[in-house]
């Protein structure tokens, strides 16, 4: 199995209700290796960037709005199959659709304010890691 790295955020919903704590313990907890992290409060410029996939989508601007409007917590996580395992733990999109058991689907109401990002994809990571650490992405 190969070890990769995924870029993970906790969003800002997740710090204001107090969540960092739960969210970095289901990580652990699954064995997971946070190897590094840091809060940060993200720049517009940089959300853009970061959501830059979905800039003609009718929700870019809410969405935009919201990953910028207080601290995020952003970590790079390293593990067997990193990438899809935070995505399993993440659930869907929308936690509506969430499994119980997932992130959203235990924790989550909202579609915009839906709690965590991780990467979809070996490409999205490295581009991620590299965007919001500067980094290179290589275990
Ligand atoms: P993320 O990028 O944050 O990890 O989420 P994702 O892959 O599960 O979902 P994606 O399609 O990439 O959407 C990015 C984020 O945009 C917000 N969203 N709002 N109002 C809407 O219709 C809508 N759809 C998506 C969510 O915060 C979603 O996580
Ligand atoms: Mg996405």
């Amino acid at each position: 199995m190969a070890t990769e790295r995924t870029f993970v955020m906790l969003k800002p919903d997740a710090v204001e209700r107090r969540l960092i704590g739960e969210l970095i313990r289901r990580i652990e907890q699954k064995n997971l290796n946070i190897v590094a992290l840091k809060m940060m409060r993200i720049e517009r410029k940089l959300a853009e960037t970061h959501y830059g996939e979905h800039r003609e989508k009718p929700f870019f601007r809410e969405l935009v709005d919201f990953v910028t409007g207080g601290p995020a917590v952003a970590m790079i996580v390293e593990g067997p199959n990193a990438i899809s395992v935070m995505r399993a733990m993440m659930g869907a999109t929308n936690p509506f659709n969430a499994a119980p058991g997932t992130v959203r689907g235990d924790l989550g109401l909202d579609l915009t304010e839906n709690l965590i990002h991780g990467s979809d994809s070996p490409e999205s990571a490295k581009r991620e890691i590299t965007l919001f650490f500067g980094e290179s992405p290589s275990p």
